[in-house]
């Protein structure tokens, strides 16, 4: 299908393998420059080089420049009123029948034998201004790439070695080597383009994230403010909130859970907040040591769901939530506000449940005495397998006795009101 030509080139290989790399680089540059060098070196032409449109969209700049009259490109740039990017963003040389390229020679001709005359002068000034464009820079042939009818890059041709004009058929190729190119280099800014803007998206997640978890971290501490601040007023219990997180995690691991990652934190805000609820609770019922009526239990029981409300906002603390939800739950189904059994009822919250109720009584005004972690464990044996849950009470008592003896008495002491 192609003419006799010094060199044969089998075309279609080298369009379908500038297609397939079209594909797979991210950096068109190095196909163009690829181009540029199987052309020079396929051809052997006076020179072979290729601009492209910069992305910035003002002006054209050299990729590459092959042969022994290559253009300086460091030196050169096509600005948008030079004569060939005006000639072919606008004009397609349709008076010279050579469409979508420009050859020196045919230009040439068209201007010598006076059949561009009869244009108005502007046409005829471009026409002048494009071939002195050619001669400078020994174009021979210029094939532009378009892309959805913008220039995007020029593939400008020097003579062959044999001075021949080129035929239909390499002209064919050559322009469809330039579109593809042209293909090429939008399809990588399309990609940078993308890669930019998931760069962006990405920056503002995470400081959305940032943002969002420093709000939690800042709400988790005034909840922590005010559990601490509830169990203070509480007439019935002595000492920081602190030492409730401290039995529960000793009881939990008596127990043998899981506490590695997120679950131990878990437990710990439960064992602080379960009880945060309070801080809506009227002084005169919450302060009220002994003797509630039924209407005022009935008040106190809404710190559950006051509670589960206050802690909504922490989206990270679905489980807290529930521990809180559950704390008083009964392990025999008899408690609020849900009146879940046995298993139903978290783990953490069965310790919740025990561990709150021991510190309750050791630290109590009422059963002020050196006798008051024994009282507490009668006590909680005596609620074992009715409201609390048996193995937990074990655990704890377990727990409490390891660490009396580990401890000594000053383990006592961290319960004992001054
Ligand atoms: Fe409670």
């Amino acid at each position: 299908m192609f003419e006799r030509r010094p060199k044969k080139i089998n075309y279609q290989t080298v369009l379908r393998d500038v297609a397939r790399s079209m594909v797979r680089l991210k950096r068109p540059e190095r196909l163009l420059k690829l181009i540029t060098r199987y052309i020079d070196r396929e051809l052997g032409l006076s020179h072979t080089s290729l601009v492209v449109l910069e992305e910035t969209r003002d002006r054209f700049i050299f990729v590459d420049s092959k042969g022994s009259r290559r253009v300086p490109i460091g030196l050169i740039k096509f600005e948008m009123n030079h004569p060939l990017v005006l000639w072919f963003r606008a004009e397609k040389g349709k008076e010279l029948k050579c469409e979508d390229f420009l050859q020196r020679s045919l230009l040439a001709k068209g201007l010598a034998n006076g059949r561009l005359k009869m244009l108005v002068p502007e046409r005829r000034q471009l026409y002048e201004k494009v071939k002195k464009a050619m001669d400078d820079l020994k174009i021979e042939l210029a094939i532009p790439g378009y892309f959805k009818r913008t220039l995007i890059g020029l593939l400008l041709l020097g003579e062959k070695k044999d001075r021949k004009p080129f035929t239909k058929s390499e002209i064919s190729f050559f322009q469809t080597l330039t579109q593809d190119c042209s293909m090429a280099v939008k399809t990588a800014e399309y990609h940078r383009s993308l890669i930019d803007k998931n760069v962006e998206l990405e920056r503002q997640l995470k400081e959305i994230h940032n943002l969002r978890k420093k709000e939690q971290e800042t709400y988790y501490e005034i909840m922590r403010s005010l559990a601490q601040e509830v169990h203070a007023k509480d007439p019935l219990t002595y000492g920081h909130i602190n030492d409730v997180e401290y039995l529960g995690l000793k009881t939990a691991e008596e127990l043998g859970l899981d506490l590695t990652g997120r679950k131990r934190d878990i437990l710990s805000a439960g064992l602080i907040l379960h009880d945060v609820g309070k801080i809506g609770i009227p002084d005169q019922v919450l302060k009220k040591p002994t003797g509630l009526s039924g209407e005022e239990r009935e008040i106190m029981k809404t710190h559950v769901d006051k509670g589960v409300k206050i802690l909504e906002p922490l989206t990270n603390f679905k489980e807290v939530i529930e521990i809180v939800r559950t704390h008083h739950e009964n392990f025999d189904g008899s408690g609020y506000p849900l009146g879940l059994k046995g298993d139903a009822i978290p783990i953490e919250a069965r310790i919740v449940s025990v561990v709150d109720a021991f510190h309750a009584i050791v630290t109590s005004r009422c059963y002020r005495s050196n006798r008051s972690v024994e009282l507490a464990f009668d006590e909680l044996k005596k609620c074992s397998g009715t409201q609390f849950d048996p193995q937990v009470v074990d655990a704890l008592i377990r727990m409490v006795h390891k660490e009396k003896v580990r401890r000594g008495s000053g383990f006592f002491n961290l319960f004992t009101p001054s």
